[in-house]
């Protein structure tokens, strides 16, 4: 007789972000823009799980601990467009005090980058907004979390103004329509603050609304859209995978990613991804070699010689301990491009 899926809820609550993940078709701009300018560590250099041609490049804190790793699929022959219904929003980054946006908005001015401070309303935290090179949208936040600061020492940025890890994401859905499926994985709805929150064990995540547009479609993959936000199912993504399986919207069998296990839902707010703890970045290398040379699953290893011969060849443009391996010039950067 078959086995009848699990619907209760697991004892063990979700523990907050693991990642966020967007669309890249330019991954010399990526690694340069996350990592060179905002400071985070080049975590990982590898392929995408679900092809074996298409780069998959992560950045996070000098670990890669979960909470701060935001990833970059590359899809280079996919669309450029903007979120919308149903779309991730913005990327929602922490900082640690209102001295960090200002750090942040010179940052971003000396790299050519339009930003733009939303801090007079005192009810709701305060933020910086901008663009990477490729239109993903990101927010770097004053968090009120007391969550475990996340951060890489990046030579070039003061301790204090570096990013302490993901706070969330912003997406295109109604609290209305997003209530369900937020509160069936254990979120509930802060009305004075105007988000969900949730609660992990060591860590905390938040997810923002944003106005929907009603005439913007889903994009399912598209270059400068945040595909999706993975919370962190830690040992027991099998039972989260039944119980978001058994709510309101469908998810898919578990999948072996190579450095994690992870499972799908596409939800009113986004796509959501379930993941597992492990077994994580150093599966494949030592710590110091993160982001170093390409790492490949047994799957895709044959095909390494021919992998490293024709895929764009791209330079971790910064050092184990935050050095940068070159300093840009002083009229730098050939690659920024403003937008907001
Ligand atoms: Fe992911």
């Amino acid at each position: 007789m078959p086995e009848q899926p699990k619907t209760n809820k697991p004892a063990k609550r979700l523990d907050g972000n693991h990642h966020i993940t967007g669309i890249t078709g330019d991954v010399v701009a990526n690694v340069d823009f996350w990592s060179r300018i905002m400071g985070l560590r080049f975590v990982k250099k590898t392929l995408n799980f679900e092809t074996t041609f298409r780069y998959h490049t992560y950045f996070g804190d000098t670990d890669g601990s979960l909470g701060s790793v935001v990833t970059f699929l590359e899809f280079n022959d996919a669309p450029k467009a903007p979120a919308g219904k149903g779309n991730h929003h913005s990327a929602v980054l922490r900082v640690r005090s209102n001295e960090a946006l200002d750090f942040w908005m010179d940052r971003l001015t000396d790299n050519q980058i339009f930003s733009e401070l939303y801090r007079l309303n005192p009810t709701v935290p305060r933020r910086l907004v901008f663009h990477d090179f490729e239109d993903h949208k990101v927010e770097l936040i004053v968090s009120d979390a007391a969550d475990k600061p996340l951060a890489f020492p990046a030579s070039d940025i003061p301790p204090e103004f570096q990013i302490t890890g993901i706070e969330g994401i912003r997406s295109n859905v109604s609290v209305q329509d997003l209530k369900p499926y937020a509160e069936h994985m254990g979120f509930t709805y802060n009305e004075a603050l105007q988000r969900f929150e949730m609660e992990g064990d060591s860590k905390t995540s938040r997810w923002y609304t944003a106005p929907v547009p009603e005439d913007l479609p889903f994009q399912e993959a598209a270059i400068g859209v945040w595909h999706h936000l993975a919370f962190d199912a830690d040992e027991d993504l099998s039972g989260w995978r039944d119980y978001s399986d058994a709510g309101p919207v469908p998810t898919t069998p578990i999948y072996d990613h190579h450095v994690f296990d992870s499972c799908y839902a596409q939800t009113p707010g986004g796509i959501i991804e379930l993941t597992s703890k492990g077994p994580g970045f150093l599966v494949d290398q030592p710590k110091e070699e993160l982001g170093e040379r390409l790492a490949l699953s047994k799957r895709v290893e044959p095909l390494r010689a021919r992998l490293e011969r024709e895929l764009t060849p791209i330079e971790n443009p910064r050092r184990p301990d935050g050095t940068l391996k070159t300093e840009p010039p002083l009229d730098q950067p050939k690659k920024a491009k403003a937008t907001l």
